[in-house]
């Protein structure tokens, strides 16, 4: 198996444990670290709609609780026809710990539908760099 199917199948295998009772999207996310390990994460709806959160948010704290800090590239697989690309906030969340040529990929449950860069995602980004180059 290549290392994008084992993130695949780690995305599937997350997705159906999605907590998401009120959209009935059930969304998974896997994030393979730059130092090998895989960290995945669902979406977690809440009763009070905005306090839910994305699978990606999920997979990053997964990492950072585990002392990783570079994602080497991501996989998402959402529900339905459309190609399910990390909403606004997430790509700000990936952009803090990924390159601009990083891979996010897109998949559905037959298979990643189509990859992208973190940079044709979230061009002109806003991250550390700003920060600290002061
Ligand atoms: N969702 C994610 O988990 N990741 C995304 O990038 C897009 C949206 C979730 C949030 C919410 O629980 C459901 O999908 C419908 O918006």
């Amino acid at each position: 198996m290549s290392d994008l199917d084992t993130l695949f199948e780690a995305a599937r295998a997350i997705q159906a444990k999605a907590y998401a009772p009120y959209s009935r999207f059930k969304v998974g996310a896997a994030i393979a670290a730059s130092d090998g390990r895989i960290f995945a994460g669902c979406n977690v709806e809440n009763a009070a709609y905005p306090v839910g959160s994305c699978a990606e948010a999920g997979a990053i704290s997964a990492m950072v609780a585990a002392g990783a800090t570079r994602i080497a590239a991501i996989v998402v697989m959402g529900e339905g026809e459309h190609l399910v690309t990390p909403c606004g906030g997430c790509r700000q969340r990936i952009r803090e710990f990924a390159a601009p040529e990083t891979a996010i990929h897109v998949a559905g449950p037959e298979g990643v539908r189509r990859s992208f860069t973190l940079d044709e995602l979230l061009p002109f980004s806003f991250g550390p760099d700003h920060l600290t180059e002061r």
